[in-house]
């Protein structure tokens, strides 16, 4: 059993929420799928826990804009990321500092598994975005109507199951191509050999498909089970609401999961 996590975007009350629920599940290896930092208000605590807790974590376009740069960002999400770093650059222990700039400068853009899930011998790749451009391009439920070119190239990518996040909003392409969401699968998806899937397993801290409930998944045997948990968002807001560098529609958003 495994977990996959994603999108925790610097929200520790989401995050400490889903540690828990996959504690309980006697769960011990978690993947990580990026954004680990962003939005939120407690990027140093949430990249602790990350580094502590998880074998391994992707680059997101988060955590490259912290990196790096920003590319794309709207003004909001521009000044979070600036304050983020401004944070992680003025922690005093200096070994601390080193830590989290290390995590940072090392994540990969993709990781692979090969690995059997029951009898089920298989590929399992893991990115932030989308099989094609793994850092930054968006995959949308929409997409399977509106631009089947795009869906095609991602597949050709895949050779069985790809996990991202990005999106922020869970559910699985195939490649007919179609989009479930969980609640169409009953909140699982049986991972079959003849079938490709790319699987998005939703965000942490910052659910945006109108549920404001945290989101992660997690693989039993060959099944893939989709989470959602109740967290005190509440918590979460009162401390952005605080930040004045941060923009309070990052607090206004995690109430409305949008
Ligand atoms: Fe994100």
């Amino acid at each position: 059993m495994f977990a996959i996590i994603s999108d925790i975007h610097s929200n520790l009350e989401a995050l400490h929420t889903v540690l828990k629920d996959i504690d309980r599940r006697g769960i011990k290896t978690i993947y990580c799928l990026g954004d680990v930092i962003g939005y939120g208000p407690n990027p140093r605590e949430c990249l602790d826990l990350i580094i502590e807790r998880t074998k391994w974590s992707v680059l997101g376009n988060h955590d490259y804009a912290t990196l790096y740069e920003p590319t794309n960002f709207n003004y909001a999400a521009e000044q979070a990321s600036f304050w983020t770093r401004d944070v992680l650059e003025t922690v005093e222990d200096g070994q601390a500092r080193k830590k989290y700039w290390q995590f940072l400068g090392k994540l990969n853009m993709k990781e692979t598994l090969r690995t059997k899930l029951g009898n089920l011998a298989t590929t399992l790749d893991f990115v932030h975005a989308s099989p094609r451009k793994p850092v930054n391009e968006y995959l949308f439920p929409d997409d399977v109507f509106s631009n089947l070119a795009k869906i095609k190239t991602q597949f050709e990518m895949v050779k069985h199951i790809c996990f991202i996040g990005h999106t922020h909003l869970p559910g699985v392409f195939l490649d007919e191509p179609d989009f479930y969401l969980p609640e169409e699968l009953g909140d699982a998806y049986p991972i079959v050999k003849e079938e490709k899937a790319i699987i998005n397993i939703g965000s942490v801290g910052q659910p945006r498909d109108g549920d404001n409930r945290a989101s992660y998944a997690y693989v039993n045997e060959d099944k893939v089970y989709f989470v959602r948990l109740e967290y005190d968002y509440k918590k979460t807001q009162e401390k952005i609401r605080k930040i004045d560098r941060l923009d309070n529609f990052h607090a206004d958003r995690l109430e409305q999961g949008r």
